[in-house]
């Protein structure tokens, strides 16, 4: 058999740190033993794939998903999926998970009190197409506490998660947005320590995608694995 190819290693603090102090759960879960290499095989690299079926035709559009629109600003989210050598990551799932316009998830584990929609699950999910593009049509997330420190508060977030063509290209992440005043604020964001690689997680305010009389587009570029990988969220 041929030797598997490797992926590239990240470029130094382009990745956050497992032990983060004020990110105050990476206290509990930073190893604490050197790590060992594990060396991916055939069943890393060539799987899973995923049928068609599982995204269903309106799954990128969250704002559909009820019989009414969720309340809140209407956003286009988009961006394209790249390898380490800049080529697309062709027909892939996309999956994003984020809270609605007033700060909250809808999930039990949510007790902030600001009030769920009834029209806004706030799930979402699509395939790349043949240039890895995604789209998807979502409500600007708002902020909201968590318990990390004294009145902590999260910026505005969009969870990912991307398997791309393998296990050994799953990246899980979060996506931001410019000027939002909390982020020299965050322990998540700031776990990065390369500049650089903190601000690919911020989208850019995006013309292009700017739909008229409807949403504002913002685009989101991610890179998986290699020496420029998009950070995952640890
Ligand atoms: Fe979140």
């Amino acid at each position: 058999m041929e030797p598997l190819q490797g992926y590239r290693r990240p470029a130094r603090g382009t990745q956050p740190e497992y032990l983060h102090p004020s990110y105050v759960s990476s206290q509990k879960r930073a190893p604490t033993q050197p790590l060992i290499s594990l060396p991916d095989t055939i069943s890393e690299i060539t799987g899973p794939t995923f049928p068609r079926e599982i995204v269903a035709p309106m799954a990128f559009d969250l704002t559909r998903q009820s019989k009414s629109q969720p309340l809140g600003e209407r956003i286009v989210v988009s961006g394209q999926v790249l390898d380490e050598d800049n080529r697309p990551v062709r027909h892939s799932l996309v999956e994003i998970w984020q809270a609605n316009a007033a700060g909250r998830y809808r999930h039990k584990a949510d007790q902030h009190n600001a009030p769920l929609d009834p029209n806004f699950a706030g799930v979402g999910r699509t395939f790349t197409d043949e240039e890895g593009r995604y789209r998807f049509v979502t409500i600007r997330p708002g902020a909201y506490p968590w318990k990390n420190h004294p009145n902590a508060w999260r910026p505005q977030h969009i969870h990912f998660s991307l398997f791309g063509p393998a296990f050994a290209t799953r990246l899980v992440t979060q996506m931001y947005f410019p000027g939002d005043p909390l982020l020299p604020f965050d322990p998540i964001f700031n776990s990065v320590p390369d500049e650089g690689a903190r601000n690919s997680l911020i989208s850019k305010f995006d013309w292009a995608t700017t739909t008229p009389e409807i949403a504002l587009g913002f685009r989101f570029d991610i890179i998986l694995r290699g020496r420029y990988a998009t950070p995952m969220e640890r």
